[in-house]
């Protein structure tokens, strides 16, 4: 202890991997991390929008590199984590497991080639990331893992039974693994968002499997003490909090972003409420 403000509350000096760093919440983390002064690494799938997302990063003085790499693919992440380790001169200070992704349909839908694509994407890549991470990060002598789960993990909803168990297992292996990696300064935690505005959250929660999108965010507004959707960066604020040497004592835990909506509240008369089905149009048409 005894360290200074500045050290506590700076990444300077540390170097992160995030998955899945080019839209949405992975991308807020990339800026918040790099914005803290760490060097980042990301990855995506589609190789332009990595390079049109590298470009916007370069010229905002963040620095930021990537690979193009689907994280479901054992052979991909192990290329990936190779890169990484010859970038960062075998040391890691941050892991953000952010990649996740859903396929809408009721229980008994799902195809096993649905399960497995979803298993590998949500969870498996999550695990097998931080294992392979795992001799960078107790290098570095500071690391951090944040996985990024979901209210789901712990709240079913019925257009996501996979996802949510996925995301369920996702919170019990971040449980386990701070446990076994404390003795290696590693602290592992878990952050929970409720819907976030992101290409995901419109592409799966809402353009796909409901018909009746603008009830369903009202709905969720409504159960919400806040009284509206979350967006990328107050997920991305508590992710890199929890990277911080301020954070130095905080690990094992699942920490919710949701506007209290897990409270489970019944009634609070919030005043946005009112409005919600003029927010509502106004995001189903990309303008929120
Ligand atoms: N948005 C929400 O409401 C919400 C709520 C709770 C939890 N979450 C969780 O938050 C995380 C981020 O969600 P998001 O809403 O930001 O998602 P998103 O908008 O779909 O963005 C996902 C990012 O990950 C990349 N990606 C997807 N699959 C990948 C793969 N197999 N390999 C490598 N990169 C991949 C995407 O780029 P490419 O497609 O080009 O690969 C993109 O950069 C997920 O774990 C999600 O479950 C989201």
């Amino acid at each position: 202890m005894g360290r200074s403000y500045d050290s506590r509350w700076s990444l300077h000096g540390m170097t992160a991997l995030v998955t899945g760093g080019t839209k949405g919440i992975g991308h807020a983390n990339v800026e918040e991390l790099a914005g803290l002064g760490a060097k980042v690494h990301t990855c995506s799938r589609t190789e332009s929008e990595l390079d049109d997302c590298l470009l916007e990063w370069k010229a905002k003085g963040l620095h930021v590199t990537g690979s193009v790499c689907d994280v479901s693919d054992r052979a991909q992440r192990e290329s990936l984590l190779n890169t990484v380790s010859s970038e960062f001169n075998g040391k890691l200070n941050i892991v953000i497991n952010n990649v996740g992704t859903n396929i809408g349909k009721m229980v008994s839908d799902y195809t096993a080639k649905d399960v497995a694509f979803l298993t590998s994407t949500n969870f498996e890549s999550a695990y097998n990331i931080s294992v392979l991470a795992h001799p960078l990060l107790k290098a570095s002598a500071a690391g951090s893992i944040v996985f990024i789960s979901s209210i789901i993990s712990t709240k079913p909803a019925y257009f996501a039974p996979i996802y949510g168990a996925n995301k369920g297992a996702m919170n019990q292996l971040a449980k386990h693994l701070a446990y076994d990696w404390a003795g290696d300064n590693i602290r592992v935690n878990t952050v929970a968002p409720a819907v976030i505005k992101t290409p995901l959250a419109q592409r799966y929660f809402f353009w796909q499997f409901f018909e009746g999108h603008e009830e369903l965010i009202e709905t969720a507004v409504s159960r919400t003490p806040i009284g509206r959707l979350g967006e990328p960066e107050e997920v991305s604020a508590m992710v890199a909090f929890l990277c911080l040497p301020a954070a130095s004592y905080v690990t094992g835990q699942l920490i919710y972003v949701d506007g209290g909506m897990t409270t489970n509240g019944i009634y609070f008369p919030h005043k946005k409420i009112k409005n919600t089905m003029s927010c509502v149009s106004l995001y189903v048409v990309g303008k929120l």
